[in-house]
């Protein structure tokens, strides 16, 4: 059985002060049975949210890292310092790195494969800007980011990967995509990666992320297609991040 992911993204937000006050009332929260969640900080937190959170049902995920585990790379974290820190999980390609920070297909899949290749769980991230959905060419879009990003990579570790259907112009809007719209995304990239790698679709957790909150949060949840939510902008408030975490079935 597949576990339901209420992940957090941080992105570049709080001040040292609020980030342990955060991590510490949701080191308190009660995560239900078959539920886990992960908390994407900021590199300069992952220290502080491995001591602060001792609740076994949240996890605590980098945003980024660098594909090399070592070297002159200033300014870069490696995949092997994350290892050392205790963190296991990693956002990759989310679209910011991608747009902003000219991250291609080709420089994810070597992110993937080093995370991979040192047994940390990749949330890799996938989604359309608004044109490819205007012009109906959403599907070819996501199955090239899907195919480019996984070149190489084996079925069995595509089994252990959360996927996380972003859809661009849905991010920081205000306006997340309706529930059943989620529902066929899901499935679509689901099917797809059953395409590619057989055998992968009942083992792959896929997510959807886009001005998620705690009002809409039941209606995505309801559909077996959606194993979770990468929540930015209201993951930074104690109540709506708990009110997410608990969803009502
Ligand atoms: P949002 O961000 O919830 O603020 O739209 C989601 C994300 O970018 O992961």
């Amino acid at each position: 059985m597949r576990k339901k992911i209420l992940a957090a993204n941080w992105k570049m937000n709080l001040l040292v002060e609020e980030a342990r006050e955060l991590l510490d009332n949701l080191n308190s929260v009660n995560v239900p049975e078959g539920r886990r969640s992960i908390l994407a900080l900021p590199y300069i937190y992952l220290s502080l949210g491995k001591e602060r959170i001792t609740n076994e049902n949240i996890s605590i995920s980098a945003q980024n890292m660098h594909m090399e585990e070592k070297g002159a790379y200033t300014g870069e974290i490696s995949g092997t310092q994350l290892i050392s820190l205790g963190v296991n999980h990693v956002i990759i390609g989310h679209s910011e790195r991608r747009t902003m920070f000219h991250e291609d297909n080709s420089i994810l899949n070597q992110k993937l494969k080093k995370a991979l290749e040192l047994g940390i769980t990749p949330i890799f991230c996938i989604g359309e800007p608004k044109e490819e959905r205007e012009k109906k060419t959403y599907e070819a879009f996501l199955y090239k980011q899907l195919k480019e990003g996984l070149e190489g990579i084996s079925k069995e570790e595509i089994k252990t990967m959360i996927f996380a259907y972003e859809p661009i112009w849905a991010i920081g809007s205000g306006k997340p995509m309706g529930a059943s719209d989620i529902h066929s995304m899901c499935e679509f990239v689901r099917n797809t990666l059953e395409v590619m790698a057989p055998g992968v679709k009942e083992e792959v957790h896929i997510l959807y992320g886009g001005s998620v909150n705690g009002s809409t949060i039941d209606d995505m949840m309801a559909s077996p297609q959606v194993d979770g939510v990468l929540v930015g902008g209201a993951s930074l408030k104690y109540e709506e991040f708990k009110r997410i975490i608990e969803f009502e079935v």
